[in-house]
């Protein structure tokens, strides 16, 4: 299995985005035997809480599944059980480092670093502005796809 985590401040708006919109590209493309999908907080703020009433709203609107998406928060040993630790903006990337133990490691990294874009998802928490995020979330986790398959070699049977 390839063990896929998406990281942000809250747990509540950007990193459930990306959860549920990466698993519903990793279904399409039948790589669901393959890859799995979970996101966590770098804060203990929303533990157990369910997504930002925005983030609900988007996803729903392009029907993208919101089922199990659960505030949680990363901890040390995720760095062992997960291949990819996706932040979404730099202090994300900053915080990771300091919760795992492990700066500069490779399977760490920022969402937009895998466009030509090489910028922080805005969080709508405080822009209000949920298209937005979508738009660039729904960019780099096509990135993030591709960059999966090309280095797994993975193919769709
Ligand atoms: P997120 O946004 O990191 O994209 O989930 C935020 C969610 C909650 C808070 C801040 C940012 N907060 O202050 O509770």
């Amino acid at each position: 299995m390839i063990n896929v985590l998406f990281v942000c401040l809250g747990n509540i708006c950007r990193s459930p985005m990306a959860e549920a919109l990466f698993r519903d590209m990793v279904e399409k493309e039948n790589l669901k035997n393959k890859i799995t999908v979970a996101s966590a907080a770098t804060s203990s703020w929303h533990i157990g809480d369910p997504p930002h009433s925005g983030t609900l709203s988007i996803l729903k609107q392009y029907s993208i599944s919101t089922e199990g998406l659960i505030g949680s928060q990363i901890k040390k040993d995720d760095f062992e059980k997960y291949d990819y630790i996706i932040g979404m903006d730099q202090s994300n990337i900053t915080n990771i480092y300091k919760i795992t133990g492990q700066p500069n490691h490779p399977k760490i990294f920022r969402l937009l670093d895998l466009t030509e874009d090489n910028k922080d998802v805005p969080d709508p928490y405080y822009t209000g502005d949920f298209q937005e995020t979508y738009d660039l979330i729904s960019k780099g986790c096509r990135s993030l796809l591709k960059k999966i398959v090309i280095e797994h070699h993975l193919n769709n049977n």
